[in-house]
């Protein structure tokens, strides 16, 4: 757990040295070791053609692979070296060649500006300092292009600290709906058990 606090900034979270020693010691105890099913729902229920995709966080990279085998064009970003190392390898395994890039999202540099038209969000944003969600949205808007998606699940976990750090519905219209016009936002059924009830699906439209 890494605090900081200079008076000035304060920042409560992980630091990334934290989530490289979640991959070192193998305790990935967020990883579902499957895409997250209401994606899955969601992508049986609508028509969603495939595009040029970012998935910010990606972990192991489940999302990844649900898009790439879509025939979508996924981008995937992780700042920790053991969640680029799993990727790759399911990449191999599966005779794949995709995206990879080892950063921090919020330094995208600018040649990712309005280039994408889908990002897919799971389990990133309540990952983050609460005190950086500013700075997510603005990142989601500068790199999709106009009209591009926001899909994703937000973790309202009813608990204080974190990660995850909790989302309630007015947090996300709050923050989102300045640049994005919020599509859907409700409750999805189809949660893995130990979330069930805590996640918002949420479709945006970037204005
Ligand atoms: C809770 S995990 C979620 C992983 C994956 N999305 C999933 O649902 O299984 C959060 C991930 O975000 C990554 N992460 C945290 N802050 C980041 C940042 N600023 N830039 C890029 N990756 C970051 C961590 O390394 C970690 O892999």
């Amino acid at each position: 757990m890494h605090v900081m606090n200079d008076g000035l900034n304060i920042q409560i979270g992980y630091s990334r040295e934290d989530w490289e020693r979640h991959y070192d010691e193998k305790d990935l105890r967020w990883d579902l070791d499957e895409v997250a099913p209401p994606f899955v729902h969601l992508w049986e229920k609508r028509d969603i053609p495939p595009c040029r995709a970012i998935i910010p966080g990606c972990g192991a990279g489940h999302e990844v692979m649900f898009l790439a085998e879509k025939g979508f064009e996924v981008t995937a970003v992780d700042y920790s070296h053991g969640a680029v190392r799993l990727l790759e390898r399911t990449y191999e395994k599966n005779s794949f060649l995709g995206k990879v890039l080892h950063q921090d999202f919020f330094t995208l540099g600018s040649k990712y500006d309005e280039t994408f038209e889908l990002m897919l969000e799971h389990t990133f944003f309540c990952a983050i300092s609460p005190d950086m969600r500013q700075d997510y949205v603005e990142t989601a808007n500068r790199i999709l292009k106009p009209g591009g998606s926001l899909i994703g699940l937000f973790y309202e976990t009813n608990e204080s600290g974190g990660p995850p750090f909790n989302t309630r519905r007015e947090d996300i219209t709050e923050l989102f709906s300045g640049s994005f016009l919020i599509e859907s936002l409700s409750k999805t059924p189809h949660s893995v058990e130990q979330r069930r009830g805590k996640e918002w699906l949420a479709i945006f439209k970037k204005k």
